[in-house]
């Protein structure tokens, strides 16, 4: 649902929208928080302000004490378990359609944009769904994991190894085709939407940038200013579930009055 109060994207942006070739979306855990699943950074509520990283998302620390990152990422997997996708997921997967092309870079581990039905997703950050070993990194089914007894489950490939969440830890570096499907996304892009998102981890804060210096308007979605807004063409302060909702219908109803010659 749009709402009357949701900040308007200007007419020139429609305008670039509505024209664009290739809009990118980058999204972040903001995009997620009213689905209930909890965000990093902000103040009281991020999972950073209640738990140190640094013994819970490093290699080091999995390292040290598998049984405690793999039951903290437990606790995880069940809240993304239960939680569904909101009207800005949905509003995404209408975007999809209406432009000839989009390409949704996520930081976000949870899959909730594959779940609400965009296709042609990116995770940047791997899924918290999936199991990965350890030592050799390659994919362990959830029917393994599922079978499994113990306190952390082995490795199906190598005694010494553990199943690890397949997410990127503080430390490592990004899966290296979703890394260079979203930096192909950022420099070939027309249009690109920033939502929910701090904007201070690297390298997905970079992309936006660098779809501007490659010629993209870019907007940002978030109630919160980030590092990004003093370069975005507009910020949209609110919501991603009413921001994006509002965008669509938006853009929808410019194209009706574009239709009717108006
Ligand atoms: N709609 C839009 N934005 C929101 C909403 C909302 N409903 N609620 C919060 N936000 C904004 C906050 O203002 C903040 O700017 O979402 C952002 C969330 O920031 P972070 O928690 O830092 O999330 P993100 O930027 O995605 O973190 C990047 O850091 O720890 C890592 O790997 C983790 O992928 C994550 C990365």
């Amino acid at each position: 649902m749009s709402n009357a109060n949701a900040q308007l994207l200007t007419h020139a942006l429609l305008q670039q929208l509505d024209e664009a070739r290739h809009v990118m979306v980058l999204s972040g855990a903001g995009m997620s928080a009213e689905s209930g699943i909890p965000t990093f950074r902000d103040a009281q509520t991020g999972i950073w302000a209640k738990f140190r990283a640094e013994d819970l998302a490093t290699p080091e620390a999995f390292a040290a004490n598998p049984g405690r990152v793999w039951h903290w990422y437990e606790d995880r997997r069940e809240t993304v378990r239960s939680a569904r996708p909101h009207g800005g997921h949905h509003a995404l997967v209408q975007l999809e359609s209406m432009v000839p092309s989009l390409s949704l870079i996520t930081q976000n581990v949870d899959g909730l944009h594959q779940l609400a039905g965009s296709k042609n997703v990116t995770e940047l950050h791997g899924n918290i769904l999936r199991s990965r070993c350890h030592v050799t990194g390659r994919a362990i089914s959830a029917q393994w994991i599922a079978d499994s007894t113990g306190d952390v489950p082995r490795s199906p490939y190598i005694g010494h190894g553990f199943a690890r969440p397949d997410v990127v830890w503080f430390g490592e570096t990004l899966p290296r085709h979703a890394l260079e499907a979203a930096m192909e996304a950022a420099v070939g892009c027309d249009f690109c939407i920033s939502a929910g998102t701090t904007s201070l981890v690297q390298p997905a804060a970079s992309l936006p940038l660098l779809a501007l210096e490659h010629g993209a308007a870019v907007i940002e979605i978030n109630p919160m200013e980030t590092p990004l807004s003093p370069h975005a063409n507009q910020c949209l302060r609110g919501p991603a579930s009413e921001v994006l909702s509002t965008l669509i219908q938006q853009l929808k109803s410019w194209r009706q009055d574009a239709g009717q010659g108006a």
